[in-house]
């Protein structure tokens, strides 16, 4: 199983270190895995997608919607998953639903990150829940 995730942000701060936590997971369970953003995607020759961004104003990043606006046939063609990072704790799904209209299917999974604006704070409570989530994935895909 090749997963390839793809992701939107501007910091090295929160969406960075999920990003990581996505690798090692993944890696522990034996997963081979690329990782990129946008412009550093040179293929889609893989079996499964994680597609997701941070959140800033409101928006998005613009880079990662326009890549699955672009690349939605061939991202469905397979199982594809979605994250968010954001601060909205109330309602983070009227984030999430950026990136799943230009997908334009329902994900197998969809997971919610809360991130942090300068300071770290508990930010590492949030690792738990990424693991656990990849683990479903996986769990879901084979
Ligand atoms: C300029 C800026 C604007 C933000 N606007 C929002 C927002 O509108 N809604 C929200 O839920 N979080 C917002 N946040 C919180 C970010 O989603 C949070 O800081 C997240 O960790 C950003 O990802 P990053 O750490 O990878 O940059 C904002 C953060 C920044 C820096």
């Amino acid at each position: 199983l090749k997963l390839g995730i793809i992701y939107g942000t501007k910091r090295k701060k929160a969406t960075v270190e999920v990003i990581e936590w996505l690798m090692e997971a993944c890696k522990k369970s034996g997963i081979e895995v690329e990782v990129g953003k946008p412009e550093e995607v040179s293929d889609l020759d893989h079996d499964a997608f994680v597609v997701g961004s941070s959140i800033y104003a409101g928006q998005a990043q613009s880079d990662l919607l326009e890549f699955v606006e672009q690349n939605r046939e061939t991202l469905t063609s397979k199982p594809v998953a979605t994250f968010v990072v954001c601060k909205e704790v109330e309602c983070p799904e009227d984030n999430m639903a950026q990136i799943l209209e230009r997908l334009g299917s329902e994900p197998i999974s969809q997971l919610f990150v809360e991130g942090y604006m300068i300071r770290r704070g508990n930010f590492d409570r949030q690792r738990v829940k990424v693991e656990d989530w990849v683990k479903d994935l996986i769990s879901k895909l084979s």
